[in-house]
């Protein structure tokens, strides 16, 4: 038996890409029994379609590709073509993929996996904005205690944002969706800016990648570089790979560190707004709801998705 079973929601975007091909890439620890997309980085229209195209190219035309949330909960869709081109997946040369994408909508694909898993529940790997968790929350309230864990990425603490001063992308795209998820009461590991700004890519890695991978390895490979320079502030060509560090703790958590505490969301404020408010000295007095991963050793994650990657 793997040791997760995971679905693995996403707005594939260049970095949902790789967080993909490193979960189909480790059968030995992951059974990835579903994608799901949700509107984030482009349109759902293009999630669906990239999340298809990446298991094509990876070999693994099997795994069910599903559609979720067209827009955010209560606020109007946002996107970033600026970090992952007018496709998503600026780099790779795109086109309609072969395999079908599934009838059913993502949330009923979520709550169907939940209702007939065993007890040991389902990981729920979230990667883009969090409209489709929120979904099986509201609706699904049984099915939680199936809810194994949530990993995800989302949220800023330290570092500061990187769509405003104080908030993250996913976070700041649906807040109200991000304040339901971190309420749910079941375990959850998050992955923020604090996290992810720790673990920078670069052309160095594409070529490694390049030079040690098979075909799917190879054409991968532009997704660590970043487009155009890269955000000036990391040096050279450098960019935070934020999407794979949730695959990578799963497959080897001795790479991060984190720090049980409580997080709400900012649902409201013309300078606040999905902001993650991480309550690290236990001010509020509200019991923990989350890991919050605050170190990660950026060469070993990116080693390991090197590594793994070259496989497919
Ligand atoms: C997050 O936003 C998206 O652009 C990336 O795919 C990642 O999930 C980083 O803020
Ligand atoms: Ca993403």
């Amino acid at each position: 038996m793997t040791a997760h079973r995971i679905i693995l929601d996403c707005d594939p975007g260049r970095d949902d890409a790789l967080a993909i091909a490193l979960a189909l890439a480790s059968p030995e620890e992951i059974e990835l029994i579903g994608i799901t997309t949700v509107a984030g980085n482009v349109p759902l229209e293009l999630t669906q379609r990239n999340a298809r195209l990446v298991c094509e190219l990876c070999g693994h035309d099997q795994v069910p590709v599903y559609a979720g949330a067209r827009r955010p909960l209560s606020r109007a869709p946002v996107t970033a073509e600026e970090i992952h081109g007018r496709s998503g997946l600026e780099g790779l040369e795109v086109s309609e993929p072969a395999m079908a994408l599934q009838d059913r909508h993502a949330v009923d694909f979520i709550a169907e996996s939940l209702g007939s898993c065993g007890d040991d529940g389902l990981t729920l790997v979230a990667c883009g904005p969090l409209t489709n968790l929120a979904m099986v929350v509201a609706d699904f309230p049984k099915l939680l205690a199936k809810i194994r864990q949530i990993v995800l990425m989302g949220g800023a603490s330290r570092v500061g944002g990187n769509v405003t001063p104080v908030a993250e992308f996913n976070i700041h795209v649906d807040p109200h969706a991000a304040a339901a998820v971190f309420a749910c009461g079941r375990p959850i590991t998050a992955f923020g800016l604090d996290a992810t700004y720790q673990v920078l890519a670069g052309p160095d890695h594409a070529e490694r990648l390049e030079s040690v991978g098979g075909a799917a390895a190879r054409r991968l490979a532009t997704l660590l570089r970043p487009v155009g320079s890269g955000p000036a502030r990391f040096g050279p060509g450098l960019a935070p790979l934020h999407d794979p560090c949730t695959v990578a703790w799963l497959l080897r958590p001795h790479l991060f560190e984190a720090q049980s505490v409580a997080v709400a969301v900012e649902t409201e404020g013309d300078h606040t707004l999905g902001t993650t408010v991480v309550d690290w000295w236990g001010v509020t007095g509200r019991a923990p709801n989350a890991e919050w991963v605050t170190r990660a050793d950026g060469d070993g994650v990116l080693d390991l998705l090197i590594e793994r990657i070259a496989r497919l």
